[in-house]
């Protein structure tokens, strides 16, 4: 693993994309603070301080797109539960990769593939936490509401401790990963679910769809049931 610490920077995602030849495979791009941190769906990503965690993946698994790559961020968020289970922190998983405590939103996650001529020029897997905000500050994230390590836990949060933390998480199983897929986290990842079994609505890029939450499958997709009829969703936010 190679490291990249930055002190600003617009987005480590965006860093890692215009410098995706350059950058070998498992380097992390690690910024103190970002000032266009992006979100999934086209949203923004708040920098709420110093002492929160920015950072993105570069991972180079093959020259070829594999579905199993779309699991990475199930992956990451799995690895991100057993880090805050560290800190006595009991977090839920609400598909496909957020990370809920107390049903308030502590981390995003963005993963976008990077392709040209047909080739797989690498992923950037990006992660902000929310490790030491305040309230007001977090009163400043108007999709949903939102929450931070060190008011779960009473006491600032070392990022330094809390990244190498994540780190060693991330790429103790991170090869294993890519050859066995979703099912080496499924029964983590189910057993902390807080969104099955629930009527949901999911917004896709343009529509929302409504139904019952049956299940996840093998590929670590949302099965919807509506009208007796199944709908697999592979990309969605639930609502
Ligand atoms: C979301 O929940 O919508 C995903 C948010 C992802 C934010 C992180 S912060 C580090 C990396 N750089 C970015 O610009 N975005 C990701």
């Amino acid at each position: 693993m190679r490291e990249i610490v930055l002190d600003e920077i617009d987005s480590t995602n965006s860093y890692a994309k215009n410098n995706i030849g350059e950058l070998a495979d498992k380097t992390v791009i690690h910024a103190m603070r970002q000032s266009s941190g992006r979100g999934r769906l086209n949203r923004i990503w708040l920098d709420l301080g110093l002492g929160n965690l920015f950072l993105s993946f570069v991972l180079k698994p093959s020259g070829t797109y594999k579905k199993v790559y779309a699991n990475l961020t199930q992956y990451l968020c799995v690895c991100l539960s057993k880090v805050l289970e560290k800190y006595g922190v009991t977090s839920q998983i609400k598909w496909p990769n957020d990370v809920l405590v107390n049903d308030k939103k502590i981390a995003g996650i963005l993963s976008e593939a990077i392709v040209s001529k047909s080739s797989l020029k690498g992923i950037v897997l990006g992660i902000g936490v929310n490790l030491n905000a305040s309230k007001a500050d977090l009163d400043k994230v108007k999709e949903r509401h939102a929450t931070s390590l060190n008011l779960e836990v009473n006491k600032s949060i070392d990022l330094n401790v809390f990244k190498k933390e994540l780190l060693e998480e991330f790429f103790l199983d991170y090869d294993k990963f890519i050859s066995q897929g979703f099912s080496l986290i499924e029964s983590y990842y189910l057993s902390h679910n807080c969104f099955l079994h629930k009527n949901l609505q999911v917004q896709m890029f343009d529509k929302i769809e409504t139904g019952y939450a049956d299940r996840v499958n093998s590929d670590g997709e949302l099965v919807l049931v509506k009208d007796k009829k199944e709908l697999v969703i592979t990309i969605g936010d639930i609502l």
